[in-house]
């Protein structure tokens, strides 16, 4: 089976076994009679880069489900069930009023893999909404839950792309919404200038969802347009003296405090500096209008995107001895 159409990059990598699961009951029976330890879990494909056809069973996650569990005054909590699009829960929270997402619109996957990295967008992130989520032990093929404290969510990051890297199969994921008091984040300058440009004083979730689906239409591809995973690395962390010395000679570099000994730095910022940003190597590129995106015009191998990554790290590296990470996981 070819995977081209199961990757937001495109790339068109081979799949030996391809199982599609549409229910917990289905997993179980395929954990049960394919008698592997391992497996490739595939849910929507967009934090991903195949350098290689896949040798393991791919389990395409597409259990789907949104339910509410309870709703109180002003709180709501809900259920949605892996195999859902994040975006399509993002609308049906908007539709229905339920706020503490609106944040995250227009952000590709699925709600399965959406703890994995604590996915996070202007201020928001993951882990701020996040109960619980339901997972299946690949091993035992029992249930556990991971409760918020379980899963050690960072910039980025979370128990399962560390200690429960590749054990379990998340098959549901719960969150505590707003319900009628909602607390908007409007603290990134880019939604405050969306909201000033249409006149928006008072603003809904709904003009919030709004102003952020119009940032990221301006500046991040269309996966169905051109291949992309979003942002292909993590921006850094350096020290307030490393920065220090970068701001001596540029004078402009963006940054976020962390605390008084660490700044982030916009990788975006570095590689765009470095003269990447709208640069085409057959059809691997660099994303005109955000640097920080790789992407597929059209038959890129995933190996030709992972050799221009290594050259804009080092290029990165040798200019601002800065070591940037990869977002996305290169498989
Ligand atoms: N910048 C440049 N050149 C570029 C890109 C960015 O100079 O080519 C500068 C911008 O001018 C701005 C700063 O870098 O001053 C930050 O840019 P932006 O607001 O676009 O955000 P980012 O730090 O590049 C992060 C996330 C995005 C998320 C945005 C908004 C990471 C790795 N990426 O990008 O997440 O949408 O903030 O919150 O943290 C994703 O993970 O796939 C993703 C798109």
């Amino acid at each position: 089976v070819s995977l081209k159409e199961f990757n937001t990059f495109g790339i068109d990598a081979k799949a030996k076994k391809f199982i599609t699961i549409t229910n917990i009951s289905e997993l179980l029976v395929a954990l049960q009679l394919t008698e592997f330890s391992e497996y490739f879990v595939l849910g929507g494909g967009s934090n991903m880069l195949l350098t290689q056809d896949i040798e393991l069973p791919v389990l395409h996650i597409n259990n789907k489900g949104k339910r509410v569990v309870y709703t109180t005054n002003n709180e709501v909590v809900v259920e949605i069930q892996a195999g859902e699009n994040w975006h399509e829960f993002v609308l049906w929270c908007i539709e229905n009023d339920f706020g503490g997402v609106e944040n995250l619109s227009l952000i590709p996957g699925n709600v399965g893999t959406s703890p994995i990295q604590n996915i996070g967008a202007y201020g928001v992130e993951l882990k701020d909404t996040f109960v619980r989520c339901t997972a299946i032990d690949i091993e035992t093929q029992e249930q556990k839950v991971f409760m918020l404290d379980d899963c050690n969510f960072g910039y980025r990051n979370s128990i399962f792309k560390n200690e429960a890297k590749g054990k379990y199969i998340i098959t549901s994921v719960v969150f505590k919404l707003t319900h009628k008091n909602h607390k908007l984040n409007t603290s990134y300058g880019a939604i405050q200038e969306e909201l000033a440009h249409n006149n928006i004083t008072n603003p809904t979730i709904k003009n919030v969802s709004d102003a952020v689906i119009a940032i990221r239409e301006r500046k991040l591809p269309n996966p169905k347009e051109i291949g992309n995973s979003g942002s292909f690395f993590k921006n850094p962390v350096i020290s307030k003296a490393d920065f220090d010395t970068l701001e001596a000679s540029h004078s402009t570099i963006p940054h976020y405090v962390i605390s008084d000994t660490e700044i982030k730095v916009p990788a975006g910022w570095l590689i765009e500096q470095c003269g990447f940003k709208g640069k085409r190597y057959g059809d691997a590129g660099v994303h005109k209008n955000q640097a920080l995106v790789l992407v597929n015009y059209d038959n890129a191998t995933g190996a030709e995107i992972l050799a221009l990554a290594k050259k804009i790290q080092e290029t990165v590296l040798e200019k601002f001895n800065i070591a940037i990470e990869a977002e996305v996981n290169v498989i």
